[in-house]
């Protein structure tokens, strides 16, 4: 062997917008999920007093913000660990589970993160068949083997928007094998309705294969700031912190994510902004005969009647030239006429639906 052998495939560095608006329109990016409201005063605030220490480490266990987190949500803060977002602790999760010859199991339209992180793994990714876009448990528990290691689910799920309901999870939890590791994902978990959240964590308190993963990237809307959190079981917990990096949270991310979890007021109001906003612009398009999946979160997708992948990138083109919009172009295979997009603020959703609106009239 004369040169080193990379175990990765080359991944391209892509610029998150690659071309310059032809019309000189300012961005409106709808394509990452992200909320479309700057941080608060109060989190502006931390992040600038922390800046002054900046000098010091943070806590590299994250103590402020896990005892923070479990007092909120009524969990034993030792079973809490933070992480990078909630994307690195998906791979703490694989890196102590799973390696080559392991099986990770996802249901086909499952979060892309979840490939990726078993690709780095090595491990076989297997994928089970969904149903209306929808995780379908049978087919989840017909594809576990002796070597599958861990089930990534997302719950809502992203790019589909769809979930299962709790008694759903519930049952599909009880009838995986032990040896399999659940990986629960509730990044969006907060726009999937009251309760969804503290629900999922009394079914995951329970068991000793669950674990849940969080964000402040979504409802929080803190995705620039990148923090995660993982509620797994106790005996799981010390394993997870052999498998991270030492302080992948950052002293300003854990100042900010502590002021952010206490404004509950702003939270509800911003969770309840989306939700209302999703079912409006659901109803708009849905009334032009574009087709939405049914989202609990906070975007939508959505494809133009016809099942036609290039009358979508038509659109997804038109959106960008004639009004600056940017959306996530999924390209998946089986979701090749979707485009996602996120909520924004109202007068962007307008702007959305407008601009769909004269798509539909000119084409
Ligand atoms: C389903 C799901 N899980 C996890 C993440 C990772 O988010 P973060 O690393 O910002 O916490 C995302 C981000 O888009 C997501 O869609």
């Amino acid at each position: 062997m004369t040169s080193p052998q990379p175990y990765l495939a080359q991944m391209p560095v892509r610029g998150r917008i690659q071309r310059m608006q032809p019309r000189g329109l300012p961005i409106v990016n709808l394509g990452y999920n992200e909320l479309p409201h700057g941080p608060s005063p109060a989190v502006r605030a931390a992040l600038a007093d922390a800046g002054t220490h900046a000098n010091r480490y943070g806590s590299p266990f994250a103590d402020g913000l896990r005892a923070d987190l479990g007092a909120r949500f009524g969990l034993d803060p030792d079973r809490i660990i933070c992480g990078n977002g909630s994307e690195d602790l998906l791979d703490v999760i694989a890196r102590v589970f799973a390696r080559p010859g392991d099986e990770v199991l996802i249901p086909t339209f499952g979060y892309i993160q979840f490939a990726l992180v078993a690709n780095r793994q090595g491990a076989t990714l297997v994928k089970a068949a969904e149903r209306d876009l929808t995780t379908d448990p049978a087919a989840l528990l017909a594809a576990v083997t002796p070597l599958t290691r861990v089930l990534f689910l997302a719950n809502p799920n992203n790019p589909t928007g769809t979930m299962l309901s709790v008694p759903a999870l519930e049952a599909l939890v009880d009838a995986i094998p032990g040896h399999v590791v659940v990986v629960l994902d509730l990044a969006y978990g907060e726009f999937a309705g009251e309760g969804y959240c503290d629900a999922v964590h009394r079914l995951a308190d329970a068991r000793d294969n669950v674990v849940v993963t969080r964000t402040f990237s979504k409802a929080y809307g803190l995705a620039g700031v990148r923090v995660g959190w993982a509620c797994a079981p106790a005996w799981m917990v010390p394993h997870l912190y052999a498998a991270r990096a030492m302080g992948p949270v950052n002293a300003l991310a854990q100042n900010a994510a502590r002021v952010a979890l206490a404004e509950t007021d702003l939270l509800q109001a911003r969770i309840e902004e989306v939700v209302s906003e999703r079912a409006r612009v659901t109803g708009v398009l849905t009334q032009y005969g574009v087709e939405v999946t049914p989202s609990h979160t906070n975007f939508l997708l959505v494809r133009p009647a016809g099942d036609d992948p290039a009358r979508t990138e038509a659109l997804v083109e038109y959106l960008f030239s004639e009004a600056g919009i940017v959306v996530n172009r999924t390209r998946e295979a089986g979701l090749e006429s979707w485009l996602r997009f996120s909520l924004g603020l109202p007068a962007q959703n307008d702007l959305l639906l407008d601009t769909v609106a004269r798509f539909l009239e000119n084409a």
